[in-house]
Order: structure tokens, then sequence, then C-alpha cells
């Protein structure tokens, strides 16, 4: 363990994505998440700062930001007192060490190890002669636990006495109490301790609730590793520390002392700390001794001693780690990529694992993340289902028809998502924001879903729609609801009406055509994809979600053919009402006319205001199609006429938007060129751009976005103007976040589009770009994963909950590897660069496929380039296959694969000459 003085990268060891990085806690705002899915959530620091909690009001630890990660003193700390004149914090935080981070050559070294949901802090001090080890993760099943176990060794050569104390201060209310009444809070708490540790019961929850009895108890237990329990405890923090002393200079600590209480104490009405203090040890030159300790969230006081017999002893720890790193490693083996650069696939294992930490965390439960109170927006909702298609394709069937709970039938949808599956809130605050993006996601992520699976009866299976007071998208409210009507949407007779889901597909996708502005693109309305485009609510327009909703209304009329040939239905059943938006039926009118599109919508609206006729009408699917792809053409057509740019510079691509003073976003403007890379991510991978287009957009995109300090391209140019007339992104320094920051879901979204356009040089090129960045620690400062966005300084910001990661994986299966369903069928549309090859010209992709574990692997013997191969031959399994190609892909009849044995790996060899 030298190398103390430096900051180096991480690196990776093994197979299986461990990594480990020297000195972690001389880079700022480091933190690691560990969880399970029972509920337990937990940051930790380098330094065990972080926080611990199961929801927005059941904080065990101090809810942290990232700023506080350097300026707590809260921290799971472990304290020795050696030999009665040295103090010494097994976890680095005391006064002493943290003077010690600037030194170049100190005596105090440190590592960390980590995997898979745990973490392993490894700490000597040459000078004393002493060495921590310290694990923690939390155990993969209900209980909502933390484990930790620490370990010292004696490493002088003289033997040493250590008075060790366990300390973790218990916070023990909700997040909200950090500013409002946070020390009313601490006069609630019931403290006591058993013969383990110290609990908190506070009496009630003083919250946004309401004041309720409290039901939830905090604790912190320790266990010796021989089985001996701690000798006595400091339950209130101010004893603890003593009249001037703080949590990183303790008087119990400094000064040993001895007044510690025994069990079954009760303190009440006190700021609390599960300061634990164990009998004094004897350490020979090499010898060890460990320590469990063990923080729990319980929902009754009685289960907390049953922690100690579960998890109170190094066997049971021990067990538990082992089973921690086998389960995620088997959650983490569905897909799994193997090309000529290790580190890449296994920094990719880190992007596969980064959407299981949003549906455990949502967007709120890690120190970057320190708004919202728990689970996720509409549009995280399927994004995080687009990996989960990969990851876990058997559970999201329901998920998906669950989440079409939420499309209200003005076509929009609720806002307000519960943590249960499928669980939907009205909005009783009248807060009336509707984000016209919403409706466009479900689709994309739905159509995914029938590629892989071929279950195209999944479109016809019936769900209800979402009901609350707001109507016509949220532009008025419906006076008649009332909360105890509940929330779906009913009919006439008052029976809670179902539609086919292909219907509420529909509906998104047709109101939305409708729904435009002056300049006959979609409305803004509350905001898109970018949620801080939301200040241009009356007049703004997205041209690129335009082109969005184009290309699904294009793909949708395809795939009602498909299920007329597939499934062999002539007819499909809509609610009457939708008929209208049907028009090409109905009566047509002019798309070119703003007035009549609006007027339309406004008809269907009045129609649906409170309750619907529950009436259904029979449509012919060819019909059907027919309209929807004459809206698309329409949409096409008008982007491509309208919306192109050409700057004096002589460069072009499209305008994405208009603000709320109806002018055009993009294009040159005195204080500069002005371009966003939203506005060209949508018409490129929606087909909207023909070729030509691309290559300028490529070329724009170059010139402008483009910035290899950020790690790749821009979210846009510097508009060097507070532009209150678009949102609230230009209040942001510019190169940070949704203003100009390499925000990576976008740009992963750019690059999706690239490689399905077919221009796959531009598109790795940006993709290792990143990569690089990501990896390169001194500029990065992050763990393995893609951050959310990358900043001005090149540092990356809000690691593991984002986007970008669900993108990122099905970019690299479906187009990069070219592994990918076509409503059932597999197809093979390998887009890999030569350089991908490793030195036996090889590189594959694993994957599971219609419940079958499949390698794909490619041969490339001759190195050839991405554009001078074709696939030339096939093997499943060695036995050669017929080669099927369509339009170069070769496409493996669902029948084959059907065929094949469950749990078995099947190897499928592609040779590309
Ligand atoms: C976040 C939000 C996402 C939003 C994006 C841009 O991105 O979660 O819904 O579209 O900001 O405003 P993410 O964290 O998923 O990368």
């Amino acid at each position: 363990m030298k190398e103390n003085s430096k900051t180096v990268a991480w690196n990776f060891k093994g197979e299986k994505g461990e990594f480990f990085l020297n000195n972690p806690h001389k880079t700022t705002g480091l933190y690691f998440p560990l969880a399970n899915e029972g509920g337990m959530m937990s940051s930790i620091t380098p330094l065990l700062g972080g926080d611990i909690k199961t929801s927005q009001n059941t904080f065990l630890m101090t809810p942290v930001s990232v700023g506080d990660l350097h300026n707590s003193k809260s921290s799971r700390n472990f304290w020795l007192n050696i030999d009665n004149s040295i103090i010494w914090s097994a976890t680095g935080n005391s006064l002493n060490q943290n003077i010690l981070c600037f030194e170049e050559e100190s005596e105090e070294s440190v590592k960390m190890e980590a995997g898979f949901l745990w973490q392993k802090i490894i700490r000597e001090n040459s000078k004393f002669g002493i060495r921590s080890e310290i694990t923690n993760f939390v155990p993969v099943n209900d209980d909502k636990v933390e484990l930790m176990r620490v370990t010292i060794k004696n490493i002088k050569s003289e033997e040493m006495k250590i008075t060790p104390t366990a300390a973790v201060p218990i916070y023990g209310r909700s997040a909200d109490n950090i500013r409002d009444h946070r020390h009313v809070t601490s006069l609630l708490n019931k403290i006591s301790t058993n013969k383990f540790g110290v609990l908190v019961k506070p009496t009630f929850s003083f919250d946004e609730r309401g004041h309720k009895l409290n039901s939830i108890c905090y604790s912190v237990q320790a266990v010796e590793d021989n089985g001996k329990y701690p000798i006595g405890f400091f339950p209130i923090e101010e004893d603890f520390i003593g009249e001037g002393g703080s949590l990183d200079w303790p008087e119990a600590v400094v000064k040993n002392t001895t007044n510690y209480c025994k069990e079954n104490k009760n303190i009440d009405g006190y700021e609390a700390i599960g300061a634990i203090r164990f009998e004094d040890i004897v350490l020979k030159p090499g010898e060890s001794k460990s320590y469990i300790v063990i923080l729990g969230i319980s929902d009754n006081s009685s289960s907390v001693e049953e922690y100690i017999h579960t998890y109170g002893s190094i066997l049971k720890f021990e067990e538990e780690f082992e089973k921690n790193k086998k389960y995620w490693e088997k959650k983490l083996s569905s897909v799994s990529f193997k090309s000529s650069d290790k580190n890449f696939d296994l920094w990719m294992k880190w992007v596969e694992f980064q959407p299981m930490m949003r549906r455990i965390y949502g967007c709120s439960f890690l120190p970057h993340h320190d708004y919202g109170r728990g689970g996720r927006g509409w549009r995280d909702l399927w994004q995080d289902c687009l990996a989960l298609l990969l990851l876990n394709p058997k559970k999201v069937r329901e998920l998906l028809l669950n989440n079409y709970g939420g499309v209200r039938f003005d076509g929009s949808n609720a806002t307000i998502i519960g943590n249960e599956s499928g669980e939907f809130i009205a909005d009783r605050n009248n807060i009336p924001r509707t984000w016209m993006d919403h409706g466009a996601w479900p689709y994309f992520t739905t159509k995914l879903y029938l590629d892989l699976s071929g279950d195209l009866d999944f479109l016809l299976q019936e769900q209800v729609y979402f009901k609350d007071k707001q109507c016509s998208r949220s532009r008025e409210v419906d006076s008649k609801w009332s909360p105890d009507d509940g929330s779906n949407q009913k009919d006439a007779g008052g029976r809670i009406y179902k539609g086919t889901i292909l219907e509420h597909i529909l509906l998104e996708q047709v109101t939305a055509f409708y729904n435009v502005g002056e300049h006959n693109n979609m409305r803004l309305e509350g905001a898109d994809w970018n949620d801080g485009f939301d200040m241009a609510g009356e007049k703004g327009e997205s041209v690129t979600f335009t082109a969005f909703y184009g290309s699904n209304l294009m793909d949708l009329s395809k795939l009602l053919l498909s299920i007329k040939e597939k499934l062999g239905i002539e007819e499909l059943e809509i609610a009457k009402e939708i008929m209208v938006l049907i028009d090409s039926i109905s009566g047509k009118i002019d798309y070119d006319s703003v007035k009549d599109k609006n007027s339309l919508l406004e008809n269907y609206f009045k129609l649906c205001i409170h309750d619907i006729s529950g009436k259904k009408v029979k449509i012919d699917i060819v019909e059907l199609s027919k309209d929807l792809e004459r809206k698309a053409i329409w949409i096409t057509n008008h982007i491509r006429k309208n919306e192109w740019i050409k700057n004096s510079e002589g460069f072009e691509w499209f305008n994405g938007y208009y603000d709320n003073a109806s002018k055009a976003l993009e294009g040159d403007f005195p204080s500069g060129v002005r371009m966003t890379l939203t506005g060209q991510v949508f018409p490129i991978m929606g087909g909207i751009a023909d070729d030509e287009e691309v290559e300028k957009i490529i070329l724009a995109t170059n010139k402008y976005l483009r910035d290899e300090k950020v790690g790749g391209v821009r979210l846009n140019t510097n508009f060097n103007e507070v532009k209150l007339n678009m949102g609230r992104c230009f209040g942001f320094a510019f190169g940070h976040k949704e203003n100009g920051a390499m925000f990576s879901h976008m740009t992963i979204m750019y690059i999706n589009a690239l490689y399905k356009r077919g221009f796959v040089k531009e598109g790795y090129e940006i993709l290792d770009t990143i990569f690089k960045h990501c990896c390169d620690f001194e500029k990065s400062r992050i763990f393995p994963g893609i951050p959310e966005y990358i900043n001005e300084r090149g540092r990356g910001m809000y690691q593991y909950l984002t986007g970008a990661a669900s993108w990122l994986l099905i970019t690299m299966l479906n187009e990069v590897y070219g592994v990918k369903g076509l409503l059932g069928d597999l197809m093979i549309q390998p887009k890999l660069v030569k350089d991908q090859f490793d030195n036996k010209s090889a590189c594959s992709a694993f994957t599971i496929f219609r419940d079958k574990k499949l390698n794909v692997e490619y041969i490339n013997e001759d190195k050839l380039e991405y554009g001078e191969y074709k696939i030339s031959s096939a093997t499943l399994d060695g036995e050669t296959l017929e080669l099927n190609l369509v339009n170069k892909s070769l496409v493996i009849d669902k029948k084959v694969i059907d065929e094949l044995t469950i749990n078995v790996k099947h190897q499928l060899v592609i040779k590309l000459k």
C-alpha cells in the first residue's frame, strides 16, 4: 500500500467489474450506492459519510446533499484510542487525519475496493502502526439494514492496547426536518439501549403528512467477532462529544471516558448517536480484531434484536456478503459484451447496473439528487423499462401494462407516480403542467418490447385510463370531478372505461398531432425532454418532438399492417370519441391549417372533459394505418421544408424549437450561433432528415457542439442570455446541466440516432470520447459508469441515476452489436468498427432473447472496417444457418430460437467478409 501521495485512476480487478482506487478520499464529492430491493438506500463516501434511508420520511443518518459530503462530520465512525495517547479514526474522520489531506507524502494511505453494491476501505497509518479494513453493504433481502465489518490490525512490532468505540449519529426522522423543526423534532426522540446498541423511536413524525404517531425504530447495534456484547453506550450526542467537542474530536474517545450507560437505559428528547464502547483489547504485533456494526430502520422495535441473530457474527456477515456479490452478479448476467477493450466491457457492466439503481433510488436519494421525494417521473419510468427489457424481460410486460393506466383520455398522463407499479396519484393541488414529450416515449418502449417478444396480442389487451381534475391537457379543470370519484376514467353510466393498449398509444400520438402552435409544430407546453425549457408555455413549440411523434405515427401505421397480417384482424375497436381524431375517415381537414387542427382538438376535448360515452366503434385497420401515415408524411415534409437552417458560416441543421415570443430558437444571433443537440436528435433518429441532411447536421454539430473538454457533445451552444422566454436552464451557468453541458442522455440518443442511420464511424467516435473521458479519473472524478452530465470543468455529475444508462445499453446491444428483435424474430445487423475486434478478430455480445441464452460472436478475419464487411455465414451451435438476409441483415425466424434448449448458452457465430 504505497502510492499514498497521488490520486490515480481506478482500475478494474478481475472479470466481474470490481475495481480499486488509491486515495479515494482525495477526490471531493465521491459517493457510492449501497442498497437492496427491499427499500434500503444508502450512500457512502470513502470516509464513510453519506446517509441511510428508506424513504423521504425515514432517514437514519442526516440527509446529505453533495456539498455536505465534505462539510458534515456525521459519518459511520469507528474510533480507536490507542495506548491512551493516540486518537485514530478507523474511517479517517478525525481532526488529526483530516489535516493530512494535502500532504504529498503522508503517513496515512487509503485504498478503496468496490464491487456491485459493496465498498471496502483499507486504511493504514505507518506512524502509529495501525491498519483498518472496513466493508459496508446492504444484504439482499427485505431487511432495511446496512452492515459494516471493521477489522483493525496491529502492524507494528510492539503490542498495543486499544479502546474501540463505534459512533454513528442517528438522525431518525424526515428529510423535511432539516430546516423544518430540526431541533423541535429532537424533542420527540425516545432513545433507549439494549444489549447491543442504541435505538431511537421518535414519538411522532412531524412532516407534510401532519403529526402522526411514529412506528419506525432506528438502530445502531454492534458485536465483537467473538460474539461479545459491547460494554456500554453514549446514546446522547452532546454527552459523547462533550462540551466544546465535535464529532471529529469527541470527548468520550479523546479522554477515554467511562461514563457510558448500560443496557435498558431510556433517555428522551435529545439528538441521538449510536456510540458504542467495546471492551479494551490488546493486539500483539500482526494480530487483528473485527467488529460487526448493524445499522437498521425497522417498522417495529421488536425486530431490532433479530438483526443481531441474523447478521451478528463474522460467519453470518461473510455469508451475506457472498450472497450480495452473487445476487448482483446474477442480476447483471443477462447482457455482456466482449471486445478488444476489456476496460470498456467492464465499464459497460456498471452502465448496465445504473438502471437498476434508478429503479431503487428513483431520482431523489443520492447526494446530487437532493430534490424530489422519491419515485420517478413519467418519462423516466419508460426510459428505465428500456433497460429492463434487456435485463429482466419477463417482468416488463406487466409493468408496461400497468404504466399505461397512467394515460389520460386527453392524451396526456398522470404526473404524480407512486412507488408501486401502476400507482398514479391524482393531482389534488391543481398543478396544471403537461410535458409535451410524455406521450412519445411509451410507444418507443412498447415497440422495443414487441420487437423482442413478437407479443402483438399485448396491444389488444385492455387497460383503464387515468382521471383527475386536470383535463384538456391541463388547460382546463373538470369541475365535476371529485377525489371520491377515484382516479380512473368513467363512462356516462359511471362504469370504469377500458380501452386497448393500442387505443392508449393511438390517443397519445394523434392528440399530439393536432396540438400545434403558430408554426404548425407541436406546442412545447410545460416542457419537453429538456425539463429546463419550461418558460415557453404559451407560444413555445418543440420541432424536435414533433419529429419524434411523426416517426411514431409512421411506425405505428406500419405496425397496424403487421397486426392485420399476423393476427388476421381486419378491424379494431376504439372509443367512439376518438374517431374525431381520425380525420381521414371522419372528415378530412387541412393539415397546413393551425386553426383547423386546434379546433378539431378542442372539439375532441369537449367530448371527454368529465366522462365519455363508453361506446366503441369499429375501424378498418388499413384505413387507420393510412390516416396515420398521412399525418406522418405531413410532419416529415413540414419539418424539412420549414425548419432547415443555413447560417452565415455555411452550416446547416434543424431548428429544434420556438420560444415564447414565437421566434425560432436556433440560427445566427448577435450574441453568437444558437444550436441545440436535441433539435437534431429526433429528426435523425426518426428518419425525418435524409442522409444528406444528416451529414450536414454532423458537420454543424462538430463545429458548434462537439467539445473534448466536456468529453463529448454539448447540449447547446452558449446563448449568452438568461432567456426568460425559453426556460430556467438559461439561468444556469453555461456548461452546466441543461445549459450546454455534455448531457449524457441526449448525447447517447444522438449516438443511437447516428448508428440507426448508418453513421457508424461518427457515432463510435463520440461514444469512445465519452468512455475515455469517464475513465480519465483526473478529469471526470467519478467511479465507473456514465454520469448524468459532464460539467464545464470536465467533472462527471449526478452519478448512477440517469436515463443515459438505459439508452447506452440498448444502443450497444441493438445498434453497435446489432442484436435486435423484429416482431419476435432475431435480427443481426452488426455495426462494429475494426478497432472493436480483438486480436483474434472476434467480438461478441451475450443476451437473453426469447428466454434463450445467446452468445452472438462476430468473426472478422480480414480485419475489415464497418462498411467493408458483409455477413458471409452463420452457424448456431455449430450448425450452418440459411442466410436469410434482409437489407444486409440476417433475420433468424423466432421458431429457430424457440427450439433451442433453455438455460444453456447457445453460440451464434457470424462470419464477416
Ligand atoms: C434528467 C431527467 C430526465 C430529463 C433530463 C433533461 O435526465 O431524469 O427526465 O429529461 O434530465 O431535463 P437523466 O437524469 O435521466 O439523465
